[in-house]
């Protein structure tokens, strides 16, 4: 059964998404509807173990997006390919839907896949927001870790170009040239980094790289070409993200102790509302007893409720 109480945390989604995406939160809302009517799509997607998941339905827009870039929905890709001339055309909308219910219920088997991966809506710019928190620990020397980390797209972010207001900074000949706000991060050495995920993508792999382009909206073209940049670049790095959950791994890794001049970074991003309670206060505590014996941060950029404008908070515990 997907819960009706999961209505309002996909029409607050909707509601941000309509901004810069239009047409993918009009998809959203037909979903929503769909769900508190009891209607096909509700009926086809509801008898499925994850069903009560936060923001579920977003999984069957990211699978009818997967077959479009795969090559699936080629009269659905046509029409797409649209999309940034007919904004605001309610005849062109009234036919993305039509498309849409189309493709979702005429790939059964692909549209179950999808709803069997977790959103996975990852971008590199989010890694901004870190620089700026480690910016603001002024922490020459850094073992990062990160929980929820997909691909690793954030744990890389020394490789990327970061533009300023006045300043660049990190890899100069970097094909991610992404830009961002505040001060001079200041000289920060990233001396280890990993990641945990209960999904990780390989950026290496085609279809993993295929998964991660299918929850972009397809109206963030320009978000696209860093987004492909930046997979090219993890493939090539090779980072390291372990298939864990995030509790007992983040357990094991602060059980080993960092080197005396080295601050422990704990980061996450648009991933904490994910969590149950119970899990929630369980990396509070294991961060809090890790505290006791190494220099510890955690950085998070997250939003309080679903479709919140997420915020940076940085918390030094020594
Ligand atoms: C929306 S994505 C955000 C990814 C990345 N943090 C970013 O900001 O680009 C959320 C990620 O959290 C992962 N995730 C959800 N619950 C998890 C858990 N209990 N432990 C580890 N990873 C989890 C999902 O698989 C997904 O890759």
């Amino acid at each position: 059964m997907i819960p009706k109480e999961s209505v309002p945390s996909l029409r607050a989604m909707a509601a941000t998404m309509a901004q810069q995406a239009p047409i993918s939160a009009d998809l959203l809302t037909m979903l929503t509807d769909d769900l508190e009517n009891d209607g096909p799509a509700a009926r086809m997607l509801a008898d499925h173990p994850d069903a009560a998941a936060p923001l579920y339905y977003l999984r069957a827009l990211a699978g009818v997006r997967l077959l479009i870039l795969t090559g699936r929905a080629p009269e659905l890709e046509a029409h797409l390919a649209g999309v940034v001339s007919h904004r605001g055309d309610p005849a062109y909308a009234e036919h993305t839907r039509d498309l849409f219910r189309r493709t979702l219920f005429s790939h059964p088997d692909e549209i179950r896949s999808a709803m069997d991966r977790p959103i996975q809506q990852h971008q590199p710019g989010r890694a901004g927001y870190l620089l700026r928190g480690l910016g603001m620990l002024a922490a020459p020397k850094v073992r990062l870790l990160e929980i929820g980390a997909c691909a690793g797209l954030n744990l890389i972010l020394d490789h990327y170009r970061w533009c300023g207001p006045d300043w660049e900074w990190g890899a100069p000949s970097s094909a991610v040239r992404l830009a961002t706000s505040g001060p001079h991060p200041g000289d920060i050495e990233i001396v280890h980094r990993a990641g945990c995920d209960i999904a990780p993508r390989d950026a290496a792999d085609p279809d993993d790289a295929a998964i991660l382009r299918s929850f972009l909206p397809v109206e963030l073209e320009a978000d696209r070409l860093e987004l492909d940049n930046a997979i090219e670049l993890a493939a090539f790095l090779r980072v390291r993200v372990d298939k864990a959950d995030a509790v007992e791994w983040l357990r094991a890794e602060l059980s080993r102790p960092a080197e005396a001049d080295t601050y422990t970074v704990v980061w996450h991003s648009l991933f904490w509302l994910y969590l149950d309670p119970g899990d929630r206060s369980a990396i509070e505590g294991i961060m809090a007893a890790a505290a006791r014996h190494m220099r510890l941060a955690r950085i998070c950029y997250e939003p309080h409720a679903w479709g919140a404008v997420p915020q940076l908070q940085v918390i030094a515990y020594s």
